[in-house]
């Protein structure tokens, strides 16, 4: 059991990759604090704590950090997973939507660091953010997106050498398309699903979606003793997508 004895936050655990993350953490053994944003979660087992609440929202943020320390003690791993995604062409885009984006994928992310670091035992902790392929390479539509991500890797990379005197080390894993719910739906809403997935199959060199559990693999090994010298790197988990 590679998570022994280790007791992680999991953000965006509601669904998707968050969900697979979970699963392989509880497997290895670890303690779990999971959050989302709604307000019951099926798939939450009687030794997990689920705390619902808006990562936006500092007031909440603190509020997790409080029961976290109350319900856990240490918290030696954070996975910040949560986040949304916004298609849109740039002049497009309400203000209101871009600020959304900006604040649900990287000032969130500030706010856990900021009050989950000083949760982190003395022999350190990890950080896993999840960032994306579009935080790498530019995409028409998914421009505030891709910057939110991208930023998200500069974060990372700030607090790897920041925190690394306390052994505390932040690395990103960078997925490109998943097979989660959300991006299920969003096939199915297109006029032709099977050609519109061939499509975006055709662009992955690997020529398939990744699964969340694909992704969670990599999540695991940043969690895991298995990484213990690896800090402020960016794993891309995307089937080549970045490789051009
Ligand atoms: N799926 C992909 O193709 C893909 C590719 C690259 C990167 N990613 C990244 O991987 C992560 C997970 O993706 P996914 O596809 O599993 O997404 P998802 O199914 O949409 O799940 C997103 C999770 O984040 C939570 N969340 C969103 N905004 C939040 C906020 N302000 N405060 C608290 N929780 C919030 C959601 O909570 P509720 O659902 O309860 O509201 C949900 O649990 C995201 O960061 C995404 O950007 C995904």
């Amino acid at each position: 059991m590679r998570l022994k004895n280790v007791a992680a936050l999991v953000t965006g655990a509601s669904s998707g990759i968050g969900q697979a993350v979970s699963s392989h953490f509880r497997r290895e053994g670890a303690r779990l604090l999971l959050t989302g944003r709604r307000e019951r979660l099926d798939s939450v087992e009687p030794d997990d704590l689920y705390v619902p609440g808006d990562l936006n929202d500092e007031a909440f943020v603190e509020d997790l950090a409080k029961q976290a320390a109350e319900s856990l003690g240490a918290v030696d791993v954070v996975v910040l997973n949560h986040g949304l995604q916004a298609s849109s062409p740039l002049t497009e885009m309400a203000s209101a939507d871009a600020k959304n984006v900006l604040d649900s994928n990287l000032l969130s992310a500030f706010l856990v660091m900021k009050h989950f670091a000083p949760l982190m035992p003395s022999e350190g902790g990890s950080f896993v953010c999840i960032g994306s392929r579009l935080g790498m390479v530019g995409k028409p539509g998914e421009v505030l997106y891709s910057a939110a991500k991208g930023g998200l890797i500069m974060l990372a990379k700030g607090a790897a050498i920041e925190w690394a005197p306390r052994n505390i080390r932040v690395n990103v894993v960078a997925p490109g398309l998943t097979a989660t719910p959300v991006i299920e739906a969003a096939i199915q809403r297109s006029a032709d699903p099977e050609a519109y997935r061939r499509e975006r199959e055709g662009q992955i060199p690997l020529q398939r979606l990744a699964t969340p559990e694909e992704v969670a693999d990599a999540v695991l090994f940043f969690a895991s003793s298995e990484s213990s010298y690896i800090t402020g790197a960016v794993l891309p988990v995307d089937g080549g997508y970045t490789a051009f």
